[in-house]
């Protein structure tokens, strides 16, 4: 049962996972919380998906490095300034760097090319804030981008648990690392965003409570949930797809124990279910991230099949987002929208 109280034991929250207790009360009390601390107000996050190149070779992901069916790019500076200006101009306020790990933006050149992009956005939009997802990087490289004027790192955790976390990902990849790095970002200042994939393959209810668990330690300011969606150019092309239901009733779960993080209500989510943004929404998501990419460029970004918002351009992306989280009882706000705390 859903109550006042602020924690779950492992075993309620197993209970409310599995569905065992009625969705609709979990969903009530989420919203309770999230209007208590946000009100209707939901953030707009621009999305910009500047370089598909990437070193890893994750399982699960459709920009993998062998992956061959795709063209890579990677957006100069110019060009994702444009990006900016057009979001601007549109009322966005947060402008999030997604890449895979390029490695002409690792090393000391790299950073220094990734730092030049991040000073010239922080310079030319100062009530702005600059969001990176880039991935795994050394603490030095972390700070440079800090001075350069990045204020909020996303990088989904992925799996808490060692075993799944290794079936996820080739033997390179380290969740120890992974950890270490969200560590590191904190402690430097940044506001961190962790999170995972609903219904990763192999992955069972048990490691959804440790990763809330885990997420209990690291104490995000943002928590990044979609459910797990299966791209034809990967190993796991055959593995089923995860569920929008239990994607909710984890999104439910994870605004009354994280009251004040920064919930977005995700593509992913958009793409399992006409519906999914608005519902996500309703169950305690805060935050929607139109995508500011070049339309050209998007198709080249599908980390999973049937991506939506291929085709549209920023402004058809945020009109139609602005529709949708009004029909769903909440509206947009023009806000650097910093976690409330
Ligand atoms: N399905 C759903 N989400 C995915 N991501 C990567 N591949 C997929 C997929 N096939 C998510 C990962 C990553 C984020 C950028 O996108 O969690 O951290
Ligand atoms: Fe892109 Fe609806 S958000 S078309």
């Amino acid at each position: 049962m859903v109550t006042a109280t602020s924690d779950f034991n492992d075993e309620q929250l197993m209970q409310i996972l599995s569905g065992d207790c009625p969705d609709e009360d979990l969903f009530r009390e989420a919203d309770r919380i999230r209007r208590e601390v946000y009100g209707d107000a939901v953030y707009l996050r621009g999305l910009i998906e500047f370089t598909n190149y990437c070193k890893n070779n994750c399982y699960y992901c459709g920009i993998r490095a062998s992956n061959r069916n795709l063209v890579r790019y990677r957006l100069d500076k110019e060009t994702i300034l444009n990006c900016c200006r057009e979001g601007y101009g549109l009322g966005f306020r947060t402008f999030v760097l997604q890449g895979g790990e390029d490695p002409y933006f690792e090393g000391e050149a790299g950073d220094a090319r990734l730092c030049d992009i991040v000073s010239a956005i922080h310079g030319e939009f100062p009530d702005c804030a600059v969001t990176l997802s880039v991935g795994e990087r050394s603490r030095e490289s972390y700070l440079r981008l800090f001075d350069a004027g990045a204020r909020r790192y996303l990088l989904r955790h992925e799996a808490a648990s060692e075993e799944l976390y290794r079936s996820l990902h080739p033997a390179e990849m380290k969740l120890e690392t992974r950890k270490r790095c969200l560590f590191d970002l904190k402690e430097i200042g940044y506001q961190v965003g962790a999170g995972l994939m609903v219904g990763a393959p192999g992955q069972t209810l048990e490691h959804l409570v440790e990763d809330i668990r885990f997420m209990q330690k690291l104490q995000p300011d943002m928590i990044g949930v979609g459910p797990y969606l299966r791209h034809k150019d990967t190993p796991f092309r055959d593995q089923p797809d995860g569920s929008m239901q239990l994607t909710l009733r984890l999104l439910g779960v994870l605004r009354i124990l994280f009251p004040y993080a920064l919930i977005p209500s995700t593509t992913a989510l958009g793409t399992i279910d006409p519906q999914g943004r608005e519902l996500g929404l309703q169950v305690g998501a805060n935050v929607v991230m139109p995508n500011l990419s070049p339309v050209e460029v998007r198709e080249n970004y599908e980390l999973y099949d049937n991506k939506i918002c291929t085709g549209e351009e920023s402004a058809q992306c945020k009109s139609c987002l602005e529709m949708r989280v009004f029909s769903a009882g909440y509206r947009i706000v023009t806000d650097i929208g910093d976690v409330k705390r």
